[in-house]
């Protein structure tokens, strides 16, 4: 058995939870944007495939308390890495530093560089090493004195799907626009609107989810490279995951934008990801689009005012949704903005409200639960 830490966004560790759980697999901790779970080698290749809502998968290699460098080096030198390890590997270190004695992320790097070396040619008896292009990258972690010993697993960050080609200005992240929806009230007999779609990352999300598309099957992965990994496991697990998608979904998705660019960009990103037959497309203001039958879901990212519009635009804008919420009563609304004050211009409490970062930016997710279909 191992440990593996799944990382997320600050705010979204109770779905990653819930995703890790809707495997099978052991939750073990979670703190703030991480959670650890149990599990062996093809547990860590799964993870990769299937969590919709991590940004990494690292194999926890070893957890200690340090207060001194020299307490960082002996844990580092003494862990035991081979043969996960191997002596030929190119090798990267990062270091984060959070309230604790040990604070220059640089010094970290050098006494763990300096470590890791040590600890390698005690294993394999070497006294020097040839790289090769098996890359290993590590990230040493310590907060409040607690150092954590891990490996990428990923590589690139999951948010990087490998469907999007092209995005507009101010995209979500696949990770956080998944989160959305898994926040939500959206399933397959659920009619679900994103009005301001952008490049189309909400409803894409959406209809992966519908269709049970895993979201790692049109990427690599870091731990392909490891040479102690049975491609025969990874292949299979990959095949398992093409024979649960839903061939025909019976889900509908609208997504429009007032932007016939971004429109085109999000049609080419569906179909990118295998999705676009469940979703219609449309170039439109979202005040005069068609909204369909009733209980529909409504999931969207609005202009913030920041980056796209003035702030006088912002705020009509806004307004405009609030009357839009009125005229459809029985629908959900599900709203991500940082724009300030937003359920006063709405004049509607949201049901409730969480703080969520869309990268560096805090922003508020507004739910308005409708009424429960009858
Ligand atoms: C924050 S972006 C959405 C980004 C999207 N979630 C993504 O991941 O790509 C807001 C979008 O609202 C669109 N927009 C602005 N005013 C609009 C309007 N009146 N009706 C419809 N779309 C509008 C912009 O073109 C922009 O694409």
């Amino acid at each position: 058995m191992m440990e593996f830490l799944a990382t997320c966004a600050f705010g979204i560790e109770a779905i990653l939870k819930r995703e890790i759980q809707q495997l099978k697999f052991t939750v073990t901790r979670s703190s703030n944007g991480k959670v650890f779970f149990s599990g062996d080698i093809k547990t860590m290749m799964m993870a990769n495939i299937h969590l919709r809502t991590a940004e990494r998968i690292f194999m926890v290699l070893g957890e200690k308390k340090v207060l001194s460098y020299d307490q960082l080096f002996d844990f580092i030198k003494t862990l035991k890495l081979k043969p996960i390890v191997s002596e030929y590997g190119q090798y990267n270190i990062q270091a984060k530093s959070v309230k604790s004695k040990l604070f220059s992320p640089r010094d970290i790097q050098s006494i763990v560089n300096k470590a890791l070396i040590e600890n390698l040619k005690a294993a394999y008896k070497v006294s020097v090493f040839e790289e090769s292009k098996e890359k290993y990258a590590f990230l040493l972690d310590l907060q409040k004195d607690q150092a954590l010993f891990l490996l990428d697993t990923s590589g690139a960050a999951l948010h990087k799907r490998g469907y999007r080609i092209n995005q507009g200005e101010a995209p979500l992240k696949e990770t956080l626009a998944s989160a959305l929806v898994q926040l939500s009230f959206f399933d397959a007999s659920r009619t679900l609107y994103d009005p301001f779609c952008g490049a189309g990352t909400i409803v894409i999300e959406a209809a992966m989810i519908a269709k049970n598309i895993a979201p790692g099957l049109n990427r690599s992965f870091a731990f392909l490279h490891f040479p102690w990994i049975d491609k025969t496991v990874y292949q299979s697990v990959k095949k398992a995951a093409y024979k649960n998608i839903i061939m025909e979904s019976s889900a509908r998705l609208y997504a429009s934008d007032i932007d016939p660019k971004l429109m085109r960009y999000a049609e080419e990103n569906a179909t990118e990801a295998g999705v676009e037959d469940i979703i219609d497309f449309q170039v439109a203001d979202f005040k005069i689009r068609e909204y369909g039958k009733d209980y529909g879901i409504i999931i969207t990212n609005p202009p913030y005012g920041e980056r796209l519009e003035t702030t006088k635009d912002a705020e009509v804008l806004y307004k405009d949704f609030g009357l839009l919420m009125k005229k459809h009563p029985s629908y959900s609304y599900y709203v991500i903005s940082s724009y300030p004050g937003v359920e006063g211009i709405f004049k509607q409490k949201a049901d409730r409200t969480r703080v969520l970062f869309n990268g560096k930016i805090k922003t508020r997710y507004y739910q308005y639960y409708g009424p429960k279909p009858e």
